[in-house]
């Protein structure tokens, strides 16, 4: 194993696991020492069409002896067509690419506190969630419910107002108590919070009450949206249309890429010179988007993910229902959390090492839940493996305890 932390001059802004890995094909990556493992995180939901993808490879190769930057000053046709796509699946009309999550973020509240100054709001509010993650630049780090984000980091950006997810009655007496919130911003599935959804009629509300009070509704789709959840954007099983979404992670399976998809009174909202990204929407990235996007249709992956994903769920509710310390199996299609009664930030360490053919990747959050955010492309032997490694794995975990 590898214990890249001891000497490395990279800044320690991560407590890295000691592995180090070279390569991958669809759900399984190899480390320097030749051990394979079977990927349950995907680089937290980036890698959409699993490792190596040879259609995407393909594409990608020919980009790269085309074109990989130009600059926003001249057209980039490739932004044109994954608008095109874009606005399309999600009933949107305009898009912004930029290259991350935060970016993205950031966008959607420059665009929220735009809306509410062209309405005469001179100090503009957004209301957020507890327990969301919305990044960690300042103004998305501010938005974000986790003190351990923000630590150390203060002042906040201003403007910020927090409510618990899924309750009526905190959202309208903060509204009522707040006549200057423009906008609410909510990820239909939180993700780095636990996996804790947004109920379906919670997100039905929130659009009827948007449309009531002339707010803006931003759906962070960042970790949830392009096929997560065996729909295209999460929000969508629910049957409504934000305003304003911000995408990333997984738009083109782990090139970097960020956009924010926006609608009706926000389209209009920012305009030349008002915002910007040097290396956004380059024909690379986009590219490689246009492409995932055409795999997961073409190989039917949104459905996979639906079935494959209620595979894993049902299979590790019967494999540790039962076992004191579990607690509950939860998601929606493969964006999967296992929550336990006691910490377990050790698992993924011990994931690792786990099997003598392989070991897993996985992921803990919030302390006690461990995370599953495999590739779309997995299939039901694969899920059955991991299934029943994780089973093993945390049935004698929680023997121990
Ligand atoms: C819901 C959500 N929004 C935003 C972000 C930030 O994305 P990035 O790390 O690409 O800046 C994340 C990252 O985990 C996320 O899960």
């Amino acid at each position: 194993m590898t214990d890249s932390n001891s000497v490395s001059h990279v800044m320690p802004t991560y407590n890295k696991l000691p592995v180090c890995l070279t390569h991958g094909e669809g759900v399984w990556l190899w480390d320097e020492n030749g051990r394979k493992y079977l990927d349950g995180l995907s680089g937290i939901a980036v890698n959409t069409l699993g490792h190596g993808h040879p259609r995407l490879v393909a594409a990608l190769r020919e980009q790269l002896g085309l074109l990989v930057h130009t600059s926003n000053l001249y057209h980039v046709r490739y932004q044109e067509i994954l608008a095109d796509k874009l606005t399309s699946l999600a009933s949107m009309e305009r898009v912004f690419f930029c290259n991350s999550g935060l970016e993205a973020n950031e966008a959607a509240i420059k665009i929220a506190r735009k809306y509410g100054h062209q309405r005469g709001i001179s100090h503009p509010g957004i209301l957020v969630y507890d327990h969301a993650f919305h990044g960690r630049s300042l103004a998305t780090l501010s938005a974000t419910g986790n003190p351990k984000v923000q630590k150390g980091f203060e002042p906040l950006v201003e403007g910020f107002v927090r409510i618990a997810l899924n309750d009526l009655p905190a959202l309208n007496a903060a509204l009522d108590g707040n006549p200057n919130i423009v906008a609410i911003f909510i990820e239909a599935i939180q993700g780095e919070g636990g996996i804790n959804a947004a109920h379906l009629d919670y997100l039905v509300a929130l659009r009827r009450v948007c449309d009531e009070r002339g707010l803006l509704l931003m759906v962070d789709e960042v970790q949830c949206g392009t096929g997560r959840t065996g729909k295209w954007f999460a929000h969508q099983w629910a049957g409504i249309v934000p305003d304003v979404m911000p995408l990333a992670k997984g738009l083109a399976s782990g090139v970097p890429v960020g956009a924010v998809l926006v609608r009706g009174a926000a389209s209009d909202v920012l305009g030349p010179g008002e915002h910007g990204s040097t290396f956004g929407g380059n024909p690379l990235a986009m590219r490689a988007a246009i492409e995932t996007i055409a795999i997961v249709e073409d190989e039917g992956l949104l459905d996979n993910a639906t079935r494959v994903g209620e595979q894993l769920m049902q299979g590790l509710r019967s494999g540790l229902s039962g076992h004191s310390g579990f607690v509950e199996v939860r998601g929606r299609g493969l964006m999967i959390g296992l929550e336990l009664a006691m910490p377990c930030g050790t698992l993924p360490r011990e994931a690792l090492e786990y099997g003598a053919q392989y070991g897993m990747l996985i992921n803990v959050t919030q302390e006690r839940v461990l995370r599953l955010l495999p590739s779309l492309v997995m299939s039901s032997g694969e899920a059955e493996l991991l299934i029943s490694g994780l089973t093993g794995l945390v049935s004698e975990f929680l023997a121990k305890q």
